[in-house]
């Protein structure tokens, strides 16, 4: 491209940058030969998840896969109060690495069903943070993932609090707020969606809305990523997310990256080494480089 422009906020947050940093410490330590277990990947990223299991952790899903004794890390999005139960019933050590924004939710969730109210989650289903979250109620949560969603349901007019995931949209958990506060007569509202991430997707938005292309990096699996895929595509038709340094060889293939302005964004799983291989190439194929002092701060890193 003619130019490129990193966004203004991006990459690992604070709970994964810990967790992950927690992680490698735990393999470091390892003696040759032994083990210990990841439970749920420690971050929605394949490479970084390989990387562990090739040095010495072990990546299961549920407490029965653990054997008594051994060392366990939680990841930062948690996981079910029961399942921490079993853990420890097995003499396990737990590493619990449960982001503190996570933490906060579980908490309330707990405090709120202990106090008898309805309780509203706006988030996706079946994600393993929602999982850990109304599991501290018995699951007696409703989850809902848009307004519409939320529109298709006989609520009962009782007191109510409403959270919302980390990762969620902020445009659309205003929409169920909003919403909510016309049709109940008693309503907390927790805004908990994690700062990191929406300073990631208005600093995408806000890039992707005066660029010809963007790229986004960051994985499949992750929330954060396809939630940063979708707002930048909402303004910027040639929206490519990026996984690897190998997506990035198949878009300058595909001369993609001829683009005249390029914006690039990465979520809070992206780790440090891809968001570096990607300005490298970006910058082998640019003529002008904005952002320099950004440039330079990912070089010293
Ligand atoms: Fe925690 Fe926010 Fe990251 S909730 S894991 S700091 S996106």
């Amino acid at each position: 491209p003619a130019s490129y422009t990193l966004a203004g906020s991006y990459g690992f947050c604070y709970g994964v940058k810990k967790a992950v940093h927690k992680a490698y410490e735990l393999a470091e330590a390892l003696q040759t030969g032994q083990k210990c277990y990841m439970y749920g990947a420690v971050i929605h990223n394949k490479q970084v998840v390989n990387n562990l299991t090739a040095n010495g952790f072990i990546l299961v899903d549920k407490a029965d896969a653990v054997a008594p004794g051994a060392t366990v890390l939680i990841r930062a999005h948690g996981i079910t109060g029961e399942e921490l139960g079993r853990l420890r019933d097995k003499n396990c050590k737990v590493i619990d690495e449960t982001c503190g924004y996570v933490r906060f939710i579980q908490n309330k969730i707990a405090k709120y069903h202990n106090a008898g109210y309805q309780i509203i989650l706006a988030g996706h289903r079946g994600h393993p943070e929602i999982v850990s979250e109304i599991s501290f109620a018995e699951n007696n949560v409703i989850v809902v993932d848009s307004l519409a969603e939320l529109k298709t349901l006989n609520l009962a007019n009782l007191p109510t609090v409403l959270l919302a995931q980390t990762t969620f949209n902020h445009q659309e958990f205003t929409k169920i707020s909003n919403f909510l506060t016309l049709h109940l007569e008693q309503l907390l509202i927790f805004d908990t969606i994690c700062r990191a991430t929406v300073d990631r997707q208005l600093a995408t938005k806000e890039l992707a809305s005066t660029k010809d292309v963007m790229i986004v990096i960051g994985d499949r699996s992750s929330s954060n990523t396809k939630r940063l895929v979708d707002l930048s595509a909402e303004v910027c038709g040639e929206t490519y997310l990026i996984e690897s340094a190998a997506d990035m060889a198949e878009l300058k293939f595909k001369g993609v990256l001829a683009a005249k302005q390029v914006g690039v964004a990465a979520s809070a799983s992206a780790p440090d080494s891809i968001i570096t291989e990607v300005i490298r190439i970006m910058n082998e194929n640019t003529e002008v480089t904005k952002n320099q002092e950004a440039l330079e701060e990912t070089a010293k890193n």
